[in-house]
């Protein structure tokens, strides 16, 4: 996830370019940079850091120009370096681009133009798109067709808007990433959000994949592809723009929760092939694992649960396995030799613990990987090999879309490491990929009928909460206790759902409602823990598809779609989610910043 604004207008566009940069600081803030037509050319100014270190490089010798792009980025090819961040020129420095989204071919695209004389300064899979639009340039193409060309050659998903040199004119494209336009008399805006812009404008144009919107001085034309007229209404927006960057959530932890379809397919875009019934992991080809008899997981906090949701699956697997809390690695690490993998399990990739008990793991002689959301991070750079979530910032204090991501991720890395060693995966890729790839539009179901918030209203005034599960029903069960204790400060508490007789039991009221995550695995067991919870008088919110066994005795009902068991807890995840959200949104908590937390734990 990154911004992107363009500008097109009369005066100078340092200024929007800039504010809409600000604006959109929220979708990505690893590095910046804008470009403008100066005249003779294109100047560019770009530097990794935040849009304030751009302005302040700028300085007082500010570049002008009518015309300009900008880019505000989270990397998800190459480190938050100067020479990564947009936007991206060809060498004649004739075409400027930014992007987001993720070219898929770009490795191939790269490799072709580079048989025909085109080098490459940067990392980053956009790099190959200005010069794309140069190669047709060269071979005798205008602007426009060569733009159109370049998009046509781009397998994946992005918004993409370029600017030639000498020309008053913004190309711009999309597929699969947001792009909407702002009109204003005379004035006109690209960006992949509507806060970019609306010191500006209200009027907004919101564009669909496979558009095509050429803007210049007289106005914006929509076309698809081929070069084929479309029409796209404007509508006027009420936003305030101080409340911009949440859109239309009130908080971020819930817009985040509501990014869970777009962060999902984002991690999984090019990574899973349901047809061919295969994997692909980038770096991680097959083989990749064969010498590693044992894998350890090192993570804190929600990343721990991600942590446990994968172990589990390479346990069930037959390999041996284990979730560690990282700050209890250094007093309890079991066995490391050569042939041990460490998994450090990070969203921010700062967490000091974890880093810790990745050095500790190296310092004995490991292989270490980093499943983490943050390119540039420190446990990108420090493990052997890492792996990225793709989720866009997490702005919310409370993890959510990026357990989401992890856990996806952690369940492919797993089947990738099953594969190595055992020679097949442990789940029939044929109904296990096409199942996955169905996650997005679960999540979405989810998000668009959920009962959440009604079921928290309904139990706001008890005494503690309680969350059980069996399997990957766990992890999903101590999350949501979590979750709901960090944003509420209610007490809550997640249970394997077998334990709840050793001990728990003696804690539960008819003021304590226990939310029991079904997952297909063992579920008469879970029913049955949870059954000897409400014979003592809690309420059961069972969390599970429509038509379940426990809906005959539930108190009330989360209803997930059917799926596999591998993947039901992370819908289930998503409801508990919500429940939290609208629960402390009940109490007026501070939900994006819960009192005495911090969104990256860089102390011991
Ligand atoms: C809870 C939460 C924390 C983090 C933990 C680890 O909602 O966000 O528990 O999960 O501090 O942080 P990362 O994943 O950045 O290492």
């Amino acid at each position: 996830m990154c911004g992107i604004i363009g500008r097109v207008g009369d005066g100078n566009a340092l200024e929007p370019l800039l504010t809409g940069l600000e604006n959109l600081e929220y979708r990505g803030y690893d590095s910046a940079g804008i470009a403008v037509q100066n005249g003779a050319g294109i100047d560019v100014e770009k530097r990794s850091g935040k849009v304030d270190e751009l302005k302040q490089s700028i300085g007082d010798t500010p570049i002008e120009g009518e015309v300009g792009i900008g880019h505000t980025r989270w990397s998800t090819h190459g480190p938050p370096t100067d020479e990564n961040a947009h936007p991206h020129t060809d060498e004649t420095k004739d075409v400027a681009v930014v992007h987001n989204g993720i070219i898929e071919n770009y490795a191939d695209l790269k490799s072709e133009l580079a048989e025909y004389g085109h080098t490459f300064t940067s990392d980053t899979d956009t790099e190959v798109i200005p010069h794309l639009i140069q190669y047709y340039l060269d071979d005798g193409l205008d602007n426009e067709a060569a733009f159109r060309q370049a998009i046509d050659d781009l397998e994946g998903s992005y918004a993409v808007t370029a600017m030639l040199s000498g020309e008053h004119v913004l190309y711009a494209a999309r597929q699969g990433s947001p792009l909407v336009v702002g009109i204003e008399d005379g004035e006109y805006f690209l960006a992949s959000d509507v806060p970019a812009f609306l010191e500006y404008t209200d009027s907004v144009v919101y564009l669909e994949d496979g558009d095509v919107v050429i803007v210049d001085d007289d106005g914006v034309t929509f076309s698809d592809l081929a070069g084929n007229p479309v029409t796209r209404e404007s509508e006027t927006v009420e936003w305030d723009p101080e409340q911009a960057g949440k859109g239309e959530y009130d908080h971020f932890m819930l817009k985040e929760i509501h990014e869970q379809p777009t962060a999902l397919a984002q991690a999984l875009e090019g990574r899973i092939d349901p047809e061919n019934a295969r994997i692909s992991l980038g770096d991680f080809e097959p083989g990749t694992f064969d010498d590693i008899s044992s894998v350890q997981f090192v993570a804190c906090g929600t990343s721990y649960h991600a942590a446990l949701y994968g172990s589990l699956t390479l346990k069930q697997a037959g390999i041996q396995s284990d979730a560690l809390l990282a700050n209890e690695y250094s007093v309890s690490a079991p066995p490391i030799d050569e042939e041990t993998l460490v998994v450090a399990v990070t969203q921010s990739g700062e967490t000091a613990d974890t880093l810790n008990a990745l050095r500790h793991a190296a310092a004995e002689g490991a292989t270490t990987v980093t499943v983490t959301n943050v390119v540039g991070s420190t446990a990108a750079r420090e493990a052997d090999e890492a792996l990225f979530i793709r989720a866009g910032p997490e702005i919310g204090v409370a993890a959510t879309k990026t357990f989401s991501s992890q856990a996806v991720m952690l369940t492919l890395l797993g089947q990738r490491i099953v594969e190595d060693r055992f020679g097949e995966p442990a789940v029939d890729f044929e109904t296990f990929l096409p199942e996955l790839a169905t996650m997005p539009s679960a999540l979405d179901d989810i998000l668009v009928r959920s009962d959440a918030e009604a079921i928290a209203n309904r139990y706001e005034d008890s005494q503690s909460y309680f969350f059980i599960g069996r399997g990957l029903g766990f992890p999903v069960a101590l999350e949501g206790a979590l979750k709901f204790k960090e944003i509420t400060y209610e007490h809550a508490e997640g249970f394997a759902s077998g334990e709840l007789k050793h001990g728990p039991l003696a804690l539960v009221t008819p003021e304590t409602p226990v939310f029991a995550v079904f997952t297909g695995e063992e579920d008469e067991k879970t029913l049955k823990n949870a059954s000897e919870a409400q014979t003592r008088g809690a309420p059961l919110v069972a969390v599970c598809p429509e038509g379940h066994r426990a809906l005959e005795v539930a108190d009330a009902h989360l209803e997930i779609p059917e799926t596999v068991p591998d993947l039901a807890g992370l819908l289930a995840n998503v409801q508990l989610q919500l429940v939290s959200y609208y629960a402390a949104d009940a109490l007026d908590r501070p939900i994006d910043k819960p009192r005495n937390l911090a969104k990256s734990v860089t102390v011991e």
